[in-house]
């Protein structure tokens, strides 16, 4: 029936304009007539005509969108042009250099920039032909990519035919631009992803990249892909005068090109483009990760050419620092070893840097206040040190209505007494050491730790199980364990119950100084644990000691001693010595005190280093300090003498030299004392000068290690 036909035909063709016509309002203009559903109903009335009737559809129908076809394997194509990449940098001042290369370049004739945003996604290759979309392809290896057209015409702001507005479009060119997940969306899918209990995608390219793999255009559409223009490439020359002509003309054809791009007439206009989107990019739905820096005039560019890999008239600049962004859910409070409460910040899982990060630290409560974070928040987040992130600010334009401030809690979260926060402190503390939980089993942890009591059989997870089922509460417990107690749990056989009691047993023998260290006394590291066990030789002395005495010991100062002195005053620490005194834990220095034989080198400062012939580097700083000496770790104007063993590193050697600092021999140094007292005696061995760096860990103690490496979110990534 031909006049059925025609009529088939003429709905068909209206259909299709006019869904082409909302597409490009919707997609460019952010505007539409009709609602959703409305939408929905052309495309299936146009869907169920072309199914009736296929020889009637459309070349490039809207409803190809939908994808459905269902390709084995991509053919690929030769690049007409090569798709190269772009030299980049990090640093303002490569730019100049740049800008002073294009300049030379140029011969001093006047040139303008175009800035874009570098987005984070796939390169493709569009080609148009008649104003249609014939062929997407992938940058592949830059001379050959895979023809993935069908895949690529499933992306709705991308026209599979053009408008005839604008300039005269030439018969045939090529529009080149990424494919990327907008944001919402990558967030939608490893939302979907997390809930399937599936691996989460790394970042939104590596999505954009795995969807575009796809064989299943149906499963492409369904991911939302997006698309922007960058560039236009044509064999006929000049059809534009600029860069900027060709994105202009580009949008007038209904491609989409952002318009973040500027025109920037110095290198100081580029750096301000930089700066100014530094952060604001964060408010874009598409992922960046740079800057685009391009010569603007065609003939320049031409001019200016290109090395083996890149143009020499554009750069990219890339931002530093890895960022994300995510949601706060929730802030946890979490209590240290020590009491300190620390936030934890609880995050919608975000990929950062290769791994996904699900938690942050935001310090205290000062940081939350300054930052004015709220639940609910989007909130940047990045690696702040190596794995632990931290939420960097607040993107206000996202902030959900009726947030509140996040109240700080007066209790703590674990046992709920007053936290007190001493003055000039960052952190609220819950002042109940003994009877906290999470306080107590960070105690626990540390008691048994390797430079603590290092106790065979009873690791930190299993003093913290020990902790959960209520055989052990502090480090006296320990020793009441039996094999009557330990039997009949779950994976702990009669073998390690036996290697468990005798490493409990053996840490009996432990000397002093790591006991004293492994109480976990606030600001007690290991370094100050041994210069008070080697002062005071027993704990009854330290329990006796007041403040001001404490702080008068060499290397503890006044912080040190009043949190030592408050220690002892708690009759529950009191009553845990006895406990331990009682189980047979040393409690002081065996053998002899060191006698101070002589005066001979009162004042003195004295670092060793290298190897000594005569005696041992302990049997020496034994010496020095038996002697009146004092041993420091660096070299400094106020130090009396370096001694100069075998094999003394040439860096001493030089800062003493420069420092005017005498260098002497083992020789010397025993020289300079008398005879009799050079007999080493082995238990009063001085620690090498070491920074207390163990005593005040507790705010990272919660971070476990990240939950996947970049190969293995990458490896996953590939799979969907
Ligand atoms: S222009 C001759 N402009 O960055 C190079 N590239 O190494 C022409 N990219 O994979 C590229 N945004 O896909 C250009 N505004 C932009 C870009 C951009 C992202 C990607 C591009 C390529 C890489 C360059």
């Amino acid at each position: 029936m031909p006049d059925n036909t025609t009529a088939i035909q003429e709905k068909i063709t209206a259909l299709t304009e006019r869904l082409h016509y909302l597409n490009h309002q919707y997609y460019q203009h952010d505007t539409s007539e009709v609602t959703d559903q409305e939408f929905d109903q052309l495309l299936a009335e146009l869907q169920q005509l072309e199914k009736e009737h296929p020889e009637l559809a459309l070349p490039n129908s809207p409803t190809q969108r939908v994808g459905g076809t269902i390709t084995k394997q991509f053919p690929t194509a030769l690049h007409k042009y090569p798709m190269l990449s772009l030299g980049n940098t990090y640093s303002e001042a490569d730019l100049r250099d740049f800008d002073e290369r294009v300049r030379r370049g140029l011969e001093g004739a006047e040139f303008t920039y175009v800035c874009e945003m570098k987005f984070d996604g796939v390169a493709m290759s569009l080609t148009y032909e008649q104003g249609q979309l014939t062929q997407g392809v992938t940058r592949g290896d830059g001379t050959r990519g895979d023809v993935v057209t069908n895949n690529v015409r499933t992306i709705k702001n991308l026209p599979l035919h053009l408008r005839p507005a604008g300039p005269a479009q030439p018969a045939e060119f090529e529009v080149r631009g990424e494919i990327f997940m907008p944001l919402p969306v990558f967030d939608d899918l490893n939302k979907e992803r997390e809930q399937n209990g599936e691996a989460l995608l790394a970042n939104p390219r590596n999505a954009a990249s795995g969807t575009l793999k796809l064989q299943d255009s149906a499963l492409v559409a369904a991911r939302r892909l997006r698309f922007f223009a960058y560039s236009f490439l044509s064999p006929v020359r000049g059809v534009f005068p600029t860069h900027s002509a060709s994105l202009e003309a580009l949008k007038a054809w209904g491609l989409p090109v952002s318009d973040t791009w500027r025109q920037c007439h110095s290198i100081d206009e580029v750096l301000d483009f930089i700066h100014h989107w530094e952060k604001k990019r964060f408010e874009l739905p598409v992922a960046t990760d740079g800057i685009v820096i391009k010569v603007d005039d065609f003939q320049q560019q031409e001019a200016l050419g290109f090395t083996s890999k890149s143009p020499r008239w554009a750069i990219a600049y890339k931002y530093p620092a890895e960022a994300a962004r995510t949601r706060l859910n929730s802030i946890q409070y979490q209590v240290g070893r020590t009491g300190a409460v620390t936030p934890v910040a609880m995050l919608t899982p975000v990929p950062l840097a290769g791994t996904v990060v699900k938690r942050a630290s935001v310090h205290n409560a000062n940081q939350i206040a300054a930052l004015d974070l709220r639940l609910g928040d989007m909130v940047f987040v990045e690696k702040g040190g190596e794995i632990i992130p931290k939420i960097t600010g607040v993107d206000l334009t996202q902030r959900p209505e009726g947030s509140q401030p996040i109240q700080y809690p007066t209790e703590c979260p674990a046992c709920g007494t007053p936290l007190i926060r001493p003055e000039g402190e960052a952190h609220f503390r819950c002042p109940n050491d003994t009877g906290c939980a999470p306080q107590l089993k960070a105690k626990l942890e540390h008691y048994v730790s390797r430079k603590a009591l290092n106790i065979d059989g009873l690791g930190a997870e299993t003093v913290a199980r020990f902790f959960d089922l209520g055989l052990v509460r502090t480090p006296a417990d320990i020793y009441d364990l039996s094999a009557d107690k330990l039997t009949g749990l779950e994976r702990l056989g009669e073998k390690s119950i036996q290697n468990l009691l005798s490493g409990i047993e053996a840490s009996k023998q432990v000397p002093f100084d790591r006991v004293l260290f492994g109480l976990g006394i606030r600001y007690v590291g290991e370094t100050v644990a041994e210069k008070l066990a080697a002062h005071y030789r027993s704990m009854d002395a330290i329990l006796l000691a007041a403040a001001p005495e404490l702080g008068a010991v060499p290397e503890v100062g006044g912080v040190i001693a009043e949190s030592l002195a408050a220690w002892s005053q708690n009759e529950a620490n009191r009553a845990l010595v006895e406990r331990l005194r009682t189980a047979g834990v040393q409690l002081a220095l065996t053998g002899e005190a060191p006698k101070a034989v002589s005066d001979r080198l009162a004042g003195l400062t004295f670092v060793l280093s290298g190897v000594f012939e005569q005696h041992s580097r302990e049997e020496l700083q034994q010496l020095i300090v038996q002697n009146g000496g004092k041993i420091t770790g660096s070299i400094s104007k106020k130090l009396s003498y370096l001694v100069a063993g075998d094999k003394m590193g040439p860096a001493k050697r030089e800062k003493a030299t420069e420092l005017k600092v005498p260098i002497i021999s083992e020789t010397d140094l025993l020289a300079m004392i008398p005879t009799d007292t050079q007999t080493a005696d082995e238990e009063e061995i001085l620690a090498p000068q070491n920074p207390d760096s163990s005593a005040e860990t507790a705010s990272n103690e919660t971070f476990p290690a990240p939950t996947g490496t970049a190969n293995d979110l990458g490896r996953q990534a590939s799979l969907f």
